[in-house]
């Protein structure tokens, strides 16, 4: 299917050029001097030779001195009158014909030397240029590229550059041409996509662009029918507004509400203050966006990965999967995030790379409206349709290094939504933050039948100054309520973000007017030395704080690494016990899912209680 999507693709670049071509050259037909265009700006009608009839030869005797004569017509050249003898007969004037002529007074042969194609040439001239020169030619021929015979071409030296060609064999005017005729016959090559010497539209190249745009069709209809049983072909005539009947799970009405038709029901809620459980952002891979609708609502792959058959026929779906067209009536089934959730538009003010495949991207609202948030919120983007490249923009000349493997590929992606966590978190809660700050990690593409991150690779790629819109905050990873506990942080790659956002609030945290002093451990796990995210600022905090302890830990670390070595989750299971007393502590996770279930059930084994573990999970 990528390779019939690919086809499509180069295929509408074709026809879409030839279609402009046509537009061009049409219109330009439609405006131009048509006489200029014909080329016959000085041509005359040859005078008529005044018959002797008594003087004429009989045809027979011509004809009995002839040999394989297929015809014989009386002509006149130069106002003479000739007998035209065809030996071979094309079907038409210029395709291939043997002639020869006789002096119809004298029955004398006569042939077309270049004195007479000269004076035939100017026997049909009416300018005022001479001739500079008569060349006898051969086909084929540019200013007359059907003609199979041979010619003279007499040039005159005039304004338009005028060329007579005269048929070498029975003194016929073929053609007049000048400048005019062939800045017009570029424009009939290119209308007719005549870049031979067929001299007309049934030729080879156009039999060939129309096989093409019947694939061309035939692709695009064959990706159409796909994205129809994907589900993800929508007919909409406008962005109208839906009443949505809205039930919670206990089938208790909670009113109606407009849902625009154009957005899925996860962001559609969203309007309402409704945020659902969501952490693929709409993908459809989390399966969190649980809703019920009308049994009969089609159900997409995502839907089947998901629920039961059962499930299904209950009218369990997914709520990223189905927009308001399909259904009339929701009912909520998981407990809602209902809070201060709200659509922004966000201006990017900064960006750059922390590391070879993180970028830390600034925003602020546009509006300068102040975005409260508990520290470990989310926002939830708006990916629009757009054209990807797999390789970012602006990449530091010392990170080049880790891109020479990964394979330029440009692609094209639908709308979607994707989650990031914000990585601030100081002074947020009292005071209000005006800066959101993310790092998002580039997905690469697995292979090459799979794009790459559509969501990172579109927003890491904004250029500082351009706007994206977002919904949120949404508060589904925050810290327990204030305590003495020690808390204990483990992440890895761009699980970063949300961890440092608590970390920053935790060390920030007043409490009766004093700071809060409780232990916070963070052990964040890297591959280099390169990917370990904020490094310095995190050595600072644990010299300057006694409470903050900073343990990073590479997979791949450079010789003189003196920190630890190996997988964050294997670290842990040989030293978790000599760190701290693991009774009370809280533990805070967000990474790669093998590191957050491994590390998961170590703590079971450790018999952590699971409501001391709280953790974010990202696909
Ligand atoms: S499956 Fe719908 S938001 Fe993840």
């Amino acid at each position: 299917m990528l390779l019939l999507k690919k086809l499509h693709k180069w295929l509408s670049l074709l026809v879409g050029l030839q279609l402009l071509l046509w537009l061009g050259t049409g219109l330009y037909f439609n405006l131009m001097d048509h006489e200029k265009a014909s080329g016959n700006q000085y041509r005359q009608r040859p005078a008529e030779a005044q018959l002797d009839i008594n003087k004429l030869v009989e045809p027979k005797l011509i004809l009995s001195k002839a040999k394989q004569v297929v015809s014989i017509k009386q002509i006149s050249l130069l106002a003479q009158p000739y007998y035209l003898l065809t030996h071979t007969k094309g079907l038409y004037s210029h395709f291939k014909n043997e002639y020869s002529l006789v002096d119809a007074y004298t029955a004398e042969p006569a042939i077309i030397d270049e004195a007479m194609a000269r004076k035939l040439a100017q026997s049909s001239y009416k300018g005022q240029g001479r001739v500079i020169s008569a060349t006898e030619l051969s086909p084929p021929y540019e200013d007359i590229p059907r003609e199979q015979n041979e010619v003279w071409q007499v040039n005159y030296a005039d304004e338009v550059n005028t060329s007579v060609y005269v048929d070498a064999g029975s003194g016929r005017i073929v053609k007049h041409s000048n400048d005019d005729k062939r800045f017009v016959d570029i424009f009939f090559m290119l209308h007719f996509m005549d870049y031979g010497t067929e001299g007309s539209f049934n030729n080879a190249q156009i039999i060939v662009f129309a096989i093409f745009t019947l694939f061309f069709s035939l692709t695009g209809f064959i990706w159409t029918i796909e994205l129809a049983f994907n589900g993800q072909y929508k007919v909409t005539f406008s962005n109208n507004k839906r009443k949505l009947a809205l039930f919670d799970k206990e089938q208790k009405s909670l009113g109606e509400f407009d849902v625009t038709t154009k957005t899925n029901l996860l962001d559609g809620l969203v309007e309402h203050d409704i945020a659902l459980p969501s952490n693929c952002g709409g993908g459809g891979t989390c399966g969190q966006c649980r809703v019920r609708l009308d049994g009969k609502v089609k159900v997409t792959s995502a839907d089947h990965a998901h629920f039961t058959d059962e499930q299904l026929q209950q009218g369990f779906r997914l709520a990223c999967q189905h927009d308001a067209m399909e259904a009339e009536k929701l009912a909520l089934i998981d407990t809602l995030v209902t809070n201060k959730a709200k659509k922004y538009l966000l201006e990017l003010t900064h960006s750059e790379f922390v590391s070879p495949f993180i970028k830390e991207l600034r925003f602020k609202p546009v509006g300068d409206e102040n975005i409260k948030f508990k520290a470990g919120a989310h926002m939830r983007f708006h990916i629009p349709p757009a054209k990807g490249i797999s390789i970012p923009s602006r990449l530091p000349d010392a990170f080049k290094r880790y891109w020479h493997d990964i394979e330029c590929l440009e692609y094209e992606h639908q709308a979607c939504s994707r989650n990031y966590s914000l990585a601030n978190g100081n002074g947020q809660i009292e005071d209000g933050a005006n800066e959101l700050v993310f790092t998002v990690k580039i997905q690469n593409a697995p292979n090459k039948t799979v794009l790459p991150g559509v969501g990172s690779s579109y927003i890491c790629n904004l250029e500082v100054g351009e706007t994206i819109e977002a919904v949120g905050p949404i508060e589904s990873f925050f810290a327990k309520e204030l305590s003495n506990k020690p808390m204990m942080f483990i992440g890895a790659g761009s699980g970063m973000a949300p961890l440092k956002s608590l970390i920053e609030e935790q060390l920030n945290l007043l409490h009766k007017g004093r700071k809060v002093n409780r232990d916070i451990y963070f052990f964040y796990g890297a591959r280099t030395e390169e990917d370990l995210l904020y490094k310095e600022d995190f050595f600072n905090l644990s010299r300057k704080k006694a409470n903050f302890h900073y343990y990073p830990i590479l997979s791949k670390p450079p010789e003189g690494w003196s920190g630890a070595k190996g997988y964050i989750q294997d670290i842990l299971a040989s030293n978790i016990d000599n760190i701290c007393q693991l009774k009370g502590i809280e533990f805070y996770l967000c990474g790669p899912a093998q590191m957050m279930s491994e590390t998961i059930n170590l703590l079971k084994t450790k018999n952590v209680d699971a409501s001391n573990i709280a953790f974010d999970e990202f696909n």
